[in-house]
């Protein structure tokens, strides 16, 4: 199976990472935007019109089925690209509510979702958390962390502060939700934050088990990744190498 992954930039790259642990996956080819990201900060017509034309890229590759790993492009694009494809379109949105009402029985605790400004105006986690029956959900956007990711900085001392800036007000959280590709990058310094005693959902980790329901997946020798990108393919893949350890 041919799978195809796609994100605004390097930032899918965390949920390419569990998709290429779980060791399920023959062939996978990802595309990241990144001559246009970012996506979490313009609108929603926007954001749809990069897809589709990334669905291009896709349906050119002859994938088997698409995971969108941008959480931005998932909250405002996915019935899109679902009209205009013949192969199945997985958003990283669903599994990580999927993996939220897994490991948070208790719909009483307090749920914080970080994400882009888009994410978090679209309020697609926040609705399908509702719907799921949580009731006290904070959700903010956390658009700094994209920047500081991408740019390698993990400085405590320079986290902290933006931490403080961000999470001042904000009522001391069971369980926060890293709605945003680049987050799990910073889910140490966070956990550190916050204390030991807040569970922290990653979206994309918990894509595998996501598909998991649909298909049946067996364990794969070698896992091949292709790497494509809109802009400077190479910085993608030192990326890669880096976060990927390949
Ligand atoms: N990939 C985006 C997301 O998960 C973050 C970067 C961007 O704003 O494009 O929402």
């Amino acid at each position: 199976m041919k799978i195809g992954v796609f994100d605004s930039g390097i930032g899918g790259l965390s949920v390419l990472k569990s998709l290429y642990n779980s060791k399920l996956f023959k062939k996978m080819i990802y595309y990241g935007d990144t001559a246009r990201v970012p996506y979490g900060t313009k609108d929603k017509e926007t954001i749809i019109k990069f897809c589709l034309e990334a669905l291009d890229f896709f349906k050119q590759h002859k994938v088997d089925f698409l995971i969108i790993a941008c959480n931005t492009a998932s909250a405002y694009a996915l019935d899109t690209l679902r009209q205009n494809s013949s192969f199945p379109i997985f958003g990283v949105i669903e599994a990580g509510i999927n993996e939220t009402k897994k490991q948070i029985i208790d719909k009483n605790k307090k749920i914080l979702v970080i994400a882009t400004k888009a994410t978090i105006d679209s309020k697609e986690y926040q609705k399908r958390l509702a719907l799921e029956g949580f009731t006290q959900i904070q959700a903010l956007a956390t658009g700094l962390f994209v920047p500081l990711v991408e740019e390698g900085i993990f400085e405590n001392k320079v986290l902290s502060s933006i931490f403080d800036y961000y999470f001042k007000d904000i009522q001391h959280p069971d369980a926060l939700i890293l709605a945003c590709t680049h987050f799990p990058f910073l889910a140490k310094p966070l956990q550190k934050y916050f204390g030991d005693d807040i569970k922290l959902i990653h979206s994309g980790d918990s894509m595998v088990e996501f598909l998991k329901k649909y298909y049946t997946l067996r364990p794969s020798k070698e896992s091949k990744i292709e790497f494509y990108a809109s802009s400077n393919v190479d910085y993608l893949k030192i990326a890669a190498k880096k976060w990927l350890n390949f």
